[in-house]
């Protein structure tokens, strides 16, 4: 029997690495004739990353044909940098010879047993694409998994053409005034939908087109959505070049991607405060890993839940000291930034929470309604268990999911989409409580056609990844190519 051997390189981040190790499970759980070896890049200082695998390898929920490469700490050479994918950029860069070598050593080991698998890929993300050179060093396949939705991969594209093709950069436009025409999208889609990094960072900008320059010298991309909830134009736009696998929604379901973060106790807590309610009453709100907002912010989202009078559970965050880049924490006391008497008036239907099991939340019947950052992940596991959101990106491509999904699929209720804090003033960018309010009663409404058609949407979604459905078929193609690709 022929054996393949896929090398995945995530990007460096517990993140990252989470996603790729669903993907990586998913294939070798299809054909035995796979194994996987993840060469792991860790951040600096990052103490997590090989805790995470250790536990995964430990808890055998994953089998043996999945191995873990710790590469070593190169990045103490890498400058502070001010933005993300100018720090991908120098991180991964830094990897490459140790890649190579790492590889080289795989097949070498190989050489000797007949029966061993053959290297037949290299399966990286998006801020990886300059290992494609590696790739191409052991003449093999490089294929991409992208973890965000269809619809921004093509916009992607789509910059990326009007780039190199009409010389249009996207830090030069006239942000008020652009629209795009895409060619699989009804609405044109506004400028100001998009990453602040491409549009108000000349340096973040370079960096993002150098690496989607190079999406199109891999052999596939494996792309976490489903055909059916990004199906524009009968299909047409999964008949690209490279070939698109849509293969998701890949969701951790577990939820043990929250390693370190709340423990068995709060999530009791939360779950047996969930079971006492109504079903489909409760209106979850909640914004990300980074998201956290300023004290006037957070009081006016305290206004509009108490006025709105509906049930909610509330993840509330403290945003990291101002010029500092760290994650939100909670808060010791959030009766503090609450308005007087808020959670004393508010005791019998809502739960200010900290840190939050969200994909247990979403599954739970008692919760009706999401307040989301629209992060992909967020919006596949909400679209998932059935949960209309109500909108309010905060960054990255997350304004476009939002335009995507009120415009574009009519799966949710708009209460911000263009929230940027690089565009808007402070003023500006302030929510009122009427328009939170107007957003949660919205998405609460129980027979709504946005939850028909969230509902109809969860069922496509669990249709697709079962024997004969769409992502089900994507993956047996995927692996027909990279079984039929190999030299
Ligand atoms: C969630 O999605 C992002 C991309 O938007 C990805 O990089 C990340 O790995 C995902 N996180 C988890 C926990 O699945
Ligand atoms: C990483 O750790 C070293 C030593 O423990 C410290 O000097 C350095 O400032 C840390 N770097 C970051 C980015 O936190
Ligand atoms: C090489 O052989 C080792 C040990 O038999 C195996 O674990 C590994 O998956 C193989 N890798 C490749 C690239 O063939
Ligand atoms: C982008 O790519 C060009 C050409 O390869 C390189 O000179 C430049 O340093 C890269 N810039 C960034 C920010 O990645």
């Amino acid at each position: 029997m022929k054996k393949a051997e896929l090398v995945f390189i995530p990007s460096p981040g517990i993140g990252h690495l989470v996603s790729t190790i669903e993907i990586a499970k998913l294939l070798v759980e299809r054909d035995d004739r796979l194994s996987i070896t993840v060469l792991v890049i860790k951040l600096p200082n990052d103490s997590k990353t090989t805790a995470y695998t250790e536990a995964v390898v430990a808890s055998s929920s994953i089998t043996k044909r999945i191995k873990f490469i710790n590469l070593p700490d190169v990045h103490n050479t890498v400058a502070e940098v001010s933005n993300i994918a100018l720090f991908f950029h120098l991180v991964i860069e830094a990897q490459k010879q140790q890649v190579q070598e790492a590889v080289q050593k795989l097949i070498l080991h190989n050489n000797s047993d007949p029966d061993s698998p053959r290297l037949a890929g290299f399966v990286i993300d998006m801020f990886c694409t300059t290992m494609i050179d590696i790739a191409n060093e052991f003449d093999v396949p490089t294929y991409m998994f992208y973890t965000s939705s269809a619809g921004y991969l093509g916009m992607s594209f789509h910059l990326q053409t009007l780039y190199e093709e009409h010389n249009i950069d996207t830090t030069e436009l006239n942000v008020p005034n652009t629209e795009f025409k895409l060619p699989y999208f009804v609405n044109p889609v506004p400028a100001k939908v998009l990453p602040s990094v491409i549009l108000f960072d000349k340096e973040g900008a370079t960096a993002v087109r150098n690496f989607t320059r190079r999406f199109k010298e891999t052999k596939g991309i494996i792309v976490n959505t489903f055909t059916e909830l990004e199906s524009y134009a009968g299909h047409s736009f999964f008949d690209t070049n490279p070939t698109l696998y849509p293969v998701g929604p890949i969701m951790n379901l577990k939820g043990d991607t929250q390693v370190g973060s709340g423990g068995t106790q709060q999530r009791n807590d939360i779950i047996k405060w969930l079971d006492e309610q109504p079903l489909s009453s409760v209106v979850f709100l909640c914004f990300g890993s980074m998201g956290s907002f300023n004290e006037d912010q957070v009081k006016e989202i305290a206004y509009a839940l108490e006025k709105s009078g509906v049930r909610f559970l509330w993840s509330l965050r403290q945003a990291p000291p101002k010029g500092k880049v760290a994650f939100p924490s909670d808060y010791s006391k959030p009766q503090e930034v609450l308005p007087d008497g808020f959670l004393e008036r508010t005791a019998e239907i809502g739960k200010v929470i900290g840190w939050a099991p969200q994909v247990e939340i979403l599954a739970h019947k008692a919760t009706g309604g999401f307040v989301s950052h629209c992060g992909w992940n967020s919006t596949l596991e909400s679209i998932y268990f059935g949960v209309p959101i109500a909108t309010w990106p905060v960054y990255a491509e997350q304004q476009f999911n939002a335009f995507e999904l009120v415009k574009e699929l009519g799966l949710a209720v708009e209460i911000r989409m263009d929230y940027n804090r690089d565009f808007y003033s402070e003023s500006e960018m302030f929510v009122n409580a009427e328009q939170i309010e107007r957003g949660i009663r919205c998405v609460m409404e129980q027979d709504s056609d946005i939850r028909k058609r969230v509902k109809e949407m969860s069922e496509k979604s669990r249709k697709a990844l079962m024997d004969g459905g769409s992502s089900y078929s994507f993956l047996d193609r995927l692996i027909d190519d990279i079984m039929n690709n190999m030299s």
